[in-house]
């Protein structure tokens, strides 16, 4: 077996050194693995010359291009009525506005064309929940935004379709509003129903919902309102590098 030893670029010499071998007081370069992803690929930053060879570099962007053309699926989950949908609309218009194209995938709406047919039982439900799940990592994997809105009562079915569209560019988004509040609100009157027993296996009433342990976001819908909320998820995605923030979509911030 041949030793190696980790190389650390000396800029003022224009060479490499083991790193176990570096003159004292030298100036020392280098970039790991991690730092070529986060702090370059993602922010669409050249690597620099030191590193590699110009046309890798061109290369390795060309194949990693940055997270603000990357593919990302905004999950959110939570009871019936707990304020998914409208969030995900404002959601939709702060993106758009942002110069990106996005999907929704409500379950309100994919139950009347692509689940078609499904009721409610942990079956149909996760058989719903992974047909979702699979539209939206094809998205993500072809660049996309996908907004999913869905009750998807059960955390291992989620964290199923967090593994399938890939951890990187997965966004869990708890709708945190607490079923008395849901009920409360009854926008579709259907907790009245389940309460008189009209409706069975209601999530939240007869049937389990199973809150996120770890959310990206936890959004609290009865002091912040839809708007707030959906801001607070920009505010996230520009942060993750997602979305280019105002500042750089307005030429102001010509370094990134
Ligand atoms: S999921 O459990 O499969 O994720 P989904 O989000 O598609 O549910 O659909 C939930 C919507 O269907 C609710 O907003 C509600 O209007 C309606 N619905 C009808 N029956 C039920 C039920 N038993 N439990 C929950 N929601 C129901």
């Amino acid at each position: 077996m041949v030793a190696f030893n980790e190389m650390v670029y000396l800029p003022e010499e224009q060479r490499y050194e083991e790193s176990t071998r570096i003159p004292n007081n030298a100036r020392i370069a280098s970039i790991s693995g991690t730092q070529v992803r986060e702090d370059y690929l993602n922010q669409g930053r050249k690597l620099p010359d030191w590193f590699t060879r110009s046309e890798v570099a061109d290369i390795l962007a060309e194949s990693y291009p940055p997270r603000h053309r990357q593919g990302v699926c905004i999950w959110f989950t939570g009871l019936s009525g707990a304020g998914k949908s409208t969030t995900a609309d404002v959601l939709t218009v702060l993106l758009m506005e942002h110069g990106r194209q996005i999907t929704v995938l409500d379950g309100d709406v994919v139950r009347t064309h692509l689940s078609k047919g499904l009721g409610f039982s942990k079956e149909d439900r996760d058989i719903n929940i992974r047909r979702i799940g699979y539209v939206a990592a094809e998205i993500v994997r072809h660049g996309g935004v996908v907004i999913c809105a869905a009750v998807s009562p059960y955390r291992a079915t989620r964290n199923d379709i967090r593994n399938m569209v890939g951890k990187d560019n997965y966004i869990e988004v708890f709708v945190d509003t607490p079923i008395e509040v849901c009920e409360e609100r009854d926008v579709k009157g259907m907790y009245a129903k389940a309460r008189r027993g009209e409706i069975t296996g209601f999530t939240g009433i007869d049937d389990p919902y199973e809150a996120p342990l770890h959310p990206e976001i936890a959004l609290n819908t009865v002091e912040n309102t839809p708007e707030g909320n959906a801001r607070r998820i920009m505010e996230f995605l520009i942060q993750q590098g997602f979305v280019q923030s105002d500042a750089i979509l307005n030429g102001q911030d010509e370094g990134k």
